[in-house]
């Protein structure tokens, strides 16, 4: 499908999303996120696709919503039409893990969108940050809420308070980031991740990121129970005898997401 905002390459079972907006630094506007959710529900449905990397340019992930379509809008377009609501859902409901690769700015809706990403790699330019108190409002998607999950509260509350930007080292001290790379490897890095999460089984990757997901939304019995029982049911499926018969066999493990 031809997009006007994004780029979708889909190789080796990797299925590569790339912002592509670069008169605005991949701002966020309406018809971005919807082919951005678009694109990963398609993501999601297609069986040549086993894991999906997101990413922008070198100079920008993203430099948040874009401040000229939302500048008029009052409050009843906002809350009325639930701004932003749909698609940080839709992306929130992607089965497939979804690898975040940064360069450069993810501010605002920008550093948001790649927390709602399962994990994110840094290129050693990224700067990250949630800007909008200088605009007169404040986080809409997430930065006050995954940040703070991310990185405590008291960086949150700084960088939502004084809007300041924090680079990949800080980053990756912090928690947001899983790793930093050096800035021309970024988006082999991600590929590279991804292909190996691609080699796994289907069914196992699920049940995993479903579980780590789980520990945000529940108390700590309920969510280890959780985990347990997921961990339980991969006993009816057929890749964990062939993952354990493998190991047992000194050979690699041939999947098949049964
Ligand atoms: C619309 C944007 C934009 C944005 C940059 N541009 N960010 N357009 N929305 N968020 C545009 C600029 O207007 C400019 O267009 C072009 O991109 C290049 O940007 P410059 O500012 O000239 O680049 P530079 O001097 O390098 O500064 C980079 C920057 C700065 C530090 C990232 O652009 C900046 O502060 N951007 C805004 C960051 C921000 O406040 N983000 C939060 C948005 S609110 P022209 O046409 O002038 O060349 C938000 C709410 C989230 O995200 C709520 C839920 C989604």
């Amino acid at each position: 499908m031809a997009y006007e905002t994004i780029i979708v390459e889909i190789e080796d079972e990797v299925a590569l999303i790339r912002l592509n907006r670069p008169e605005a630094l991949n701002a966020l506007n309406a018809t971005l996120l919807d082919e951005l959710s678009a694109a990963l529900t398609e993501a999601d449905r297609n069986d040549k696709v086993r894991c999906i990397v997101l990413t922008g340019s070198e100079k920008a992930f993203a430099a948040g919503a874009d401040i000229k379509e939302m500048a008029q809008k009052s409050f009843v377009d906002a809350y009325g039409g639930d701004l932003f609501g749909p698609q940080i859902d839709t992306i929130s409901r992607i089965r497939k893990p979804i690898i975040a690769a940064v360069s450069g700015y993810a501010l605002g809706g920008g550093c948001e969108l790649a927390m709602a990403c399962d994990f994110i790699i840094a290129a050693e330019n990224a700067k990250f940050g949630q800007p909008e108190i200088n605009l007169g409002v404040i986080a809409g998607i997430g930065g006050t809420q995954r940040l703070t999950r991310f990185v405590g509260k008291s960086k949150a509350m700084d960088m939502n308070l004084t809007g300041r930007f924090m680079d990949a080292a800080e980053a990756e001290r912090s928690g947001l980031v899983s790793r930093v790379v050096p800035t021309p490897k970024l988006v082999s890095e991600a590929l590279s991740a991804a292909r190996k999460i691609a080699e796994k089984s289907q069914i196992s990757v699920m049940a995993a990121k479903e579980s780590v997901n789980r520990s945000y939304e529940t108390t700590l019995r309920e969510g280890l129970l959780f985990e347990r029982r997921a961990f339980q049911s991969m006993f009816a499926t057929e890749d964990q005898k062939e993952g354990m018969a493998a190991f047992l066999e000194k050979r690699e493990a041939q999947f098949r997401d049964r």
